[in-house]
């Protein structure tokens, strides 16, 4: 009987032990079951600093889609605070991005637990999310045909490419540029028409990017070693050519600080190109604008950067969309450094508040607008950003001497002159807040909901119940009116 119990008592501990065992990230590719359990499992280990929700729609096989947060306050907006986000997987045989995302969130909570200042300063000035796969039907399909095929896969199960099935919002920018209308950046209200029905994948992600006041982000691809940056389609309609952004200069920027960053050679000069398409990425320092590589359009890259505040770019991890399992553990140390000074990059530039000047009250819906001075430039950079909830933005630019000017109805515009420095890795952006003078007749009397709690619980983002604010702010000026009829004519087909 006594040595019964010893037996029990031995296996129970070996059991415990076991635990951290089973608990230990691998490197595989992991199903569609395991990547919930990996996120869930992050999550158990490192409640304070994480959240997972889903997003509003499902794939169309019903497979939720799952996104993980880091923040020190987690399902919450909070004052200053930039927005990032990751998104991996959405051609459903480009997997490599899946697997770095599943890794990263295992490294920033056990990374976290031991202390390690850098990760825990990224995530305390960061609100992180990663979201490891947009097309989980499409991950299944070509899992199950062996994954080597280059298309099977890729779409989703209504044969559709997710990244062409975005509201083709660069048709709209150039229409604007070429008839001098000014509307520069959240242009969803223009949409009149859409070409092909929005699919469940895309509506969610569209959902996500209007609802979260995101800065810069990036969606993970495969297939070449580069990083894309706007504009992905050309101007003119040609199949191939350089189609500058007004943000050109910090577009390139940010492509560079990955590609730069990538241990696997993105960035080598000497490296040899990926395929038969003749393009070797390498020589131009492992960047490419989108639509000198080929024109493309409906993409959620200048989806992102024309319909809200954020910068995207594109970034293609390697010439085998679906590599070896083995191979899984060298890319992860390919990119880390990438992946995380990327996202310090939501902190170039400067950020602020915009208030009235009178009573205090933040401004939520300011138009920031920048003009190039460095060396006697006069250049007015034509993509303007908003202030969100409690009257807080953030610019993204590239070291130089600016005049910001903020802009909001009922109130004198103000204009700054900022000097912006390079900041290395680990720095806040730099603060310029506007107080802004309300113009005769005094505004209305304060009311109710006018009034901007700046209560953390007051925020609501995704995972908790309210999760509309940047949505209604949106709302207010009818800038998002065109969604929602986009969305019933949608579900009517
Ligand atoms: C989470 O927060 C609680 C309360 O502040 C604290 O006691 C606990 O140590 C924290 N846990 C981790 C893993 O940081
Ligand atoms: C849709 O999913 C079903 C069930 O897995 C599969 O048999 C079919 O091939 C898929 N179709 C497409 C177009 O992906
Ligand atoms: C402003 O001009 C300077 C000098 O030409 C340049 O280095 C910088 O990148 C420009 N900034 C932006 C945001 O284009």
């Amino acid at each position: 009987m006594k040595s019964f119990n010893a037996y029990i008592l031995i296996s129970l501990f070996s059991f415990l032990i076991c635990v951290p065992a089973l608990r230990a990230f691998e490197f595989r590719h992991h199903d569609n079951d395991e990547l919930i359990a990996v996120l869930e499992d992050v999550h158990s280990r490192c409640p304070n600093i994480t959240q997972v929700y889903t997003l509003s729609e499902k794939s169309v096989l019903g497979v939720p889609l799952y996104v993980i947060e880091f923040s020190s306050h987690p399902g919450h907006h909070q004052l200053l605070v930039p927005e990032f986000k990751y998104i991996a997987n959405m051609h459903g045989n480009e997997v490599l991005g899946r697997e770095l995302l599943l890794k990263l969130a295992d490294y920033f909570c056990e990374h976290y637990l031991a202390d390690d200042p850098a990760i825990k300063k990224l995530i305390e000035q960061t609100r992180i999310h990663l979201m490891p796969s947009m097309n989980p039907d499409g991950w299944q399909l070509s899992t199950d045909t062996g994954g080597q095929d280059y298309l099977l896969g890729r779409y989703n199960n209504h044969s559709v490419d997710l990244n062409r099935n975005f509201p083709d919002l660069d048709r709209i920018m150039f229409g604007n540029e070429q008839a001098h209308i000014e509307h520069n950046n959240h242009l969803l209200q223009q949409v009149d028409h859409l070409t092909e029905p929005i699919q469940p994948e895309t509506k969610a992600v569209m959902r996500l990017i209007m609802q979260v006041p995101f800065v810069l982000s990036a969606n993970l691809h495969g297939g070449d070693l580069v990083a894309n940056y706007p504009y992905d389609a050309s101007r003119s309609g040609a199949l191939t050519e350089y189609t500058k952004s007004p943000d050109d200069q910090t577009f390139r920027h940010l492509a560079q600080t990955y590609a730069s960053l990538h241990h696997g050679g993105m960035a080598d000069k000497s490296r040899s190109g990926c395929g038969s398409d003749g393009f070797n990425f390498g020589k131009q320092g492992g960047i490419t604008n989108g639509a000198a590589w080929y024109s493309v359009q409906g993409g959620m890259q200048d989806f992102n950067y024309l319909s809200s505040n954020d910068f995207e770019i594109t970034l293609e991890l390697g010439c085998e969309k679906y590599p070896a399992a083995d191979t899984l553990s060298q890319e992860w140390e390919n990119n880390r450094d990438a992946l995380i000074g990327f996202i310090w990059q939501a902190h170039i530039g400067i950020k602020g508040l915009v208030k009235d000047a009178l009573t205090g009250k933040p401004i939520a819906n300011a138009v920031i607008h920048a003009k190039n001075i460095t060396n006697g430039r006069d250049d007015d950079i034509k993509h303007d950003v908003t202030s969100v909830h409690a009257g807080d933005y953030w610019r993204l630019l590239t070291p130089g001497e600016y005049e910001i000017t903020a802009f909001s109805p009922g109130y004198s515009a103000q204009t700054r002159r900022v000097k912006v420095d390079d900041l290395g890795e680990g720095k806040e952006a730099m603060r310029v807040d506007f107080w802004l003078q309300p113009l005769l007749p005094p505004p209305r009397p304060m009311e109710d909901d006018d009034v901007f709690d700046l209560d953390q619980d007051s925020n609501p983002s995704p995972g908790n119940s309210e999760y509309e604010t940047y949505n209604d702010l949106l709302k207010d000026r009818l800038r998002s009116k065109w969604i929602y009829n986009i969305y019933k004519r949608a579900a009517a087909k």
